[in-house]
């Protein structure tokens, strides 16, 4: 199978887009990172777009913002959590699993990265979400990393196993 382009999928602050940023530079790919793209298209926050016109509507982005990214082929694209939820990932992808548990993302994250998850703020909805979430992680992925340590610690894992599949 050759694969057009890397996809890392994950909860809220698991790593996808440092991860994608070192591959991308190991990998000489270039790197997309979905949330960035809609923000700056739609000229604001993920925050003020929930805020002012609703989750569905942020979902309908995410939609089309995968489907352009994937016409084009050999980049390493970092989705937000719940792309891989609403919106279906092209078959010719490689799909990547940034699997780290729920309570390491919370200790990870700043208050600053924190604060603009607006899925993060109710932390007992938020594990919800997150134990409704992993089985379809889990199934959508080709591969599976353990992201409980250090991303400098576990990134030549994903390295060595990119380096074995064909992708464009
Ligand atoms: C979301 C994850 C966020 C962002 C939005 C919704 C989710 O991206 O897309 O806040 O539903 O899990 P990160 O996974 O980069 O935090």
């Amino acid at each position: 199978m050759v694969y057009d382009n890397i996809v890392l999928i994950g909860f809220m602050g698991s790593g996808k887009t440092s991860v994608g940023k070192i591959l991308a530079r190991q990998l000489h790919k270039k790197f997309m990172d979905v949330d960035t793209i809609i923000e700056s298209e739609q000229n604001s926050s993920i925050n003020d777009i929930f805020d002012s016109r609703g989750e569905e509507y942020f979902r309908s982005l995410e939609q089309k913002c995968i489907h352009e990214l994937t016409q084009k082929t050999g980049q390493i694209i970092a989705t937000g959590g719940g792309l891989p939820i609403y919106s279906s990932i092209p078959e010719k992808s490689l799909v990547i699993y940034i699997d780290a548990d729920f309570d390491v993302i919370l200790n990870r994250l700043s208050t600053k990265e924190h604060a603009k998850r607006p899925l993060l703020q109710d932390e007992s909805r938020a594990k919800v979400l997150f134990t409704q979430r992993i089985d379809t992680y889990k199934e959508l992925s080709n591969f599976s990393v353990d992201a409980n340590q250090s991303i400098q610690t576990f990134i030549h894992v994903i390295v060595d196993f990119v380096l074995d599949q064909r992708v464009l």
